[in-house]
């Protein structure tokens, strides 16, 4: 595997994003390509089976590019599928992300913690196992949250629409008396300046992108295999690519080019 190889990250769509910014600023020297599956976005009302379906066709084509090592920059995604990629594939590191229940569960004053996340992810049977491993002596009270991930996919992360739903969302866990949420999904951080306004100030948000970054540099540095030398990220989608151009400098940053994998 050679140390200049990329990096292969992906999502159901572009809240992958949120990860992807987390790598390039803890591993500048890595050359990183990008996949929204956004042609089949959202993973959150989708089928375990059908999710390892997808992650199988991404995965061989990030594999096609010569990626060094994937990253799964999806709570759904990882539920459903880390287990199936990290057999498919052995050889490399395989880098899943989950709803950060641990670090919550240590934040909580009030004991009471949310998370919001896809209804995927909250009724997968690795999030049970880390509620039992992880929240014992917390309250937990979960909020899925279908019809955001589409909004955030527009680029609508101010909309009154936007503004709506998430109100409708976090009321409930607010008047239970959750002083911590949980931002488990990767789309959720774009929209956490929002939340920021929504919710009382003593409120945390916790996501968990940077933590997926150390962990990511933690296994290509224990494998010899850190990058030397940036390259500007490389985008691909499933869905249209005029939208991912347009929503890109809203949630990237800067502008770049976007290519269409049609599989
Ligand atoms: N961004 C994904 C996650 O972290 C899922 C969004 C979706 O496709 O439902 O769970």
């Amino acid at each position: 595997m050679r140390r200049d190889a990329p990096i292969g990250v992906f999502d159901s769509g572009v809240g992958g994003l949120s990860v992807l910014r987390e790598i390039r600023a803890r591993l500048p020297h890595e050359a990183l390509i990008y996949l929204a599956d956004s042609g089949h976005v959202p993973y959150g009302e989708k089928s375990p089976e059908y999710i390892r379906q997808r992650c199988r066709a991404i995965g061989d084509f990030l594999l096609e590019q010569g990626a060094k090592a994937l990253v799964v920059a999806c709570n759904t995604a990882t539920a459903a599928a880390v287990a199936d990629l990290r057999e498919r594939y052995p050889q490399l590191p395989v880098v899943g992300m989950e709803p950060a229940v641990k670090p919550a569960a240590a934040a909580t004053r009030s004991g009471v913690v949310g998370v919001l996340a896809t209804t995927g992810t909250l009724q997968s049977a690795r999030f049970a196992a880390l509620l039992d491993r992880f929240a014992s002596g917390v309250r937990v009270i979960t909020q899925p949250c279908p019809g955001l991930v589409e909004l955030i996919e527009r680029g609508e992360l101010r909309s009154d629409d936007t503004r709506q739903l998430l109100t409708r969302l976090v009321q409930p866990l607010l008047a239970e008396g959750c002083d911590t949420l949980i931002l488990g999904c990767t789309h959720y951080p774009f929209i956490a300046p929002l939340l920021r306004e929504i919710v009382p100030a003593e409120v945390k948000l916790i996501d968990t992108g940077a933590a997926v970054a150390r962990r990511l540099d933690s296994l290509l540095a224990a494998r010899a295999l850190p990058g030397e030398s940036a390259a500007p990220v490389r985008f691909w989608t499933t869905g249209d690519v005029q939208l991912m151009a347009k929503v890109l400098p809203l949630l990237w940053g800067e502008a770049a080019s976007v290519s269409f994998f049609p599989g």
